[in-house]
């Protein structure tokens, strides 16, 4: 998914309520919450793997930043909308307290990332390893018995959910830190670790 611009998120938000079951993808909007977040995933493997095989600065540069942008605001989303409905519908505090620390630990690279360039000696082994970090951390997420097999079992509002997510992934891929409503409520996307004992 490149750039999820504004496209009709405002106005399909709230448009889901007749389509309650209708999970084809036959259109954007039929999209869940489990399915957006799966394609996130699926885009920034596609951009690791173009990483590994990139030869210029300019291509890795491109790239990185990339690959971070999409991964704030994928952990941001999760952080604000999905992980707090996944905890109130399962009560599975070990998973969602490992997947938080694992998102902690994932933004401390990306800004090591952000703040470094081609040019330096440590650039490629900090993009390799947080492909791997990001790599398990996807796995926990969608093997069978992980968080978002579960949160199927479970009696969660995907349909619902999944419109939220779009919405806010457009709001900051736009730039719109500020607007939110969800930022204020849980001002935590980069202090995860503090609130977790
Ligand atoms: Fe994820
Ligand atoms: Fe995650």
């Amino acid at each position: 998914m490149a750039k999820a611009r504004k496209r009709k998120n405002t106005a399909r938000a709230r448009a889901g309520s007749s389509s309650k079951r209708s999970s084809r993808g036959s259109s954007p909007r039929a999209q869940d919450a489990i399915g957006l977040l799966k394609a996130d995933h699926r885009q920034v493997e596609q951009w690791f793997g173009e990483f590994e095989s990139a030869r210029s600065d300019s291509r890795k540069q491109t790239l990185a930043t990339n690959i971070c942008k999409a991964l704030k605001v994928h952990t941001q989303i999760e952080e604000e909308i999905f992980y707090p409905a996944f905890l109130e519908a399962t009560e599975e505090e070990d998973i969602h307290h490992e997947a938080e620390v694992e998102h902690a630990g994932a933004k401390n690279l990306i800004a090591q990332i952000e703040a470094s360039d081609p040019g330096d000696e440590y650039f490629d082994a900090k993009v390799t390893v947080l492909s791997e970090m990001i790599k398990h951390h996807v796995k926990e997420e969608e093997q069978s018995g992980g968080m978002f097999a579960k949160a199927r079992q479970a009696d969660m509002d995907l349909k619902g959910l999944g419109e939220q997510l779009a919405a806010r992934k457009a709001q900051l891929m736009n730039g719109e830190e500020r607007d939110g409503n969800s930022v204020g409520r849980r001002s935590r996307s980069s202090s995860v670790v503090s609130n977790v004992r």
